[in-house]
């Protein structure tokens, strides 16, 4: 059984190495995000306040995981109300176990305290990080493709913002685990990302077999 623990700033690439390690290794992918982006949504759609801890922690609570695949959770709103709901500690501490539960059968997560929290024994750990302008018109090109109409200013301003609570947060903060390997794709191709990490796991899974 392998856990691979991936956690990173927004749009730095981790979803995508996420998966294709997934797929590389025969293994199941929980992009965690989703479950923060979903909390934040249910609260949006009740007209809630994402930085009240009570309705953000009963939107955590009611979480079924049917509503993971619902396209709106991608948008650049849902984000900042994922990232508001995510310093509250109750929210945190109900989508635990569900995390945990995914990783016991060996998996590859990716999110913000992975390494650091759910899965701190995982078999090897990326930490992966780009320069924020990179990582804002990776995104802006992307929103661009879902038909948002948000200029590339208004998403480098959210993702500092996010990135900024994030990491300083009280509750498992962004950062990276003392034992993850980091890897900067600002100017790395997403073959070249994907071939370091193989390279990297396929080392550190040799180096436990023996
Ligand atoms: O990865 P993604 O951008 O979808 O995550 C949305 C937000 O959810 C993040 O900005 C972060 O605040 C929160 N999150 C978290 N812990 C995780 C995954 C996401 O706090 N493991």
């Amino acid at each position: 059984m392998i856990v691979i623990a991936i956690d990173g700033t927004f749009a730095s690439g981790k979803g995508t190495l996420g998966k294709r390690l997934a797929a590389h290794y025969g293994l199941s992918y929980l992009d965690t995000g989703k479950l923060y982006r979903a909390v934040g949504y249910a609260v949006m759609k009740a007209s809630g306040d994402p930085e009240n801890a009570e309705h953000a922690t009963k939107a955590a609570k009611d979480l079924t995981g049917q509503e993971l695949d619902n396209p709106i959770l991608k948008s650049g709103e849902v984000a900042v109300n994922a990232s508001k709901v995510a310093v509250h500690p109750e929210v945190r501490q109900a989508l635990f176990q569900f995390q945990r539960d995914f990783a016991s059968k060996g998996a590859v997560l990716d999110g913000r305290d992975i390494g650091t929290v759910i899965c701190p024994d995982a078999d090897v750990k990326f930490y992966v990080d780009a320069k924020a302008e990179i990582r804002a018109q990776r995104r802006h090109t992307e929103l661009m493709g879902y038909g948002e109409d948000i200029t590339f200013e208004t998403v480098l301003a959210q993702l500092i913002e996010r990135d900024n609570r994030d990491k300083t947060r009280k509750e498992a903060p962004l950062k990276a685990a003392e034992d993850a390997h980091l890897i900067e794709t600002s100017i790395m191709g997403i073959d070249e990302v994907f071939e370091t990490a193989v390279r990297i796991t396929d080392a550190v899974l040799d180096l436990k077999a023996t």
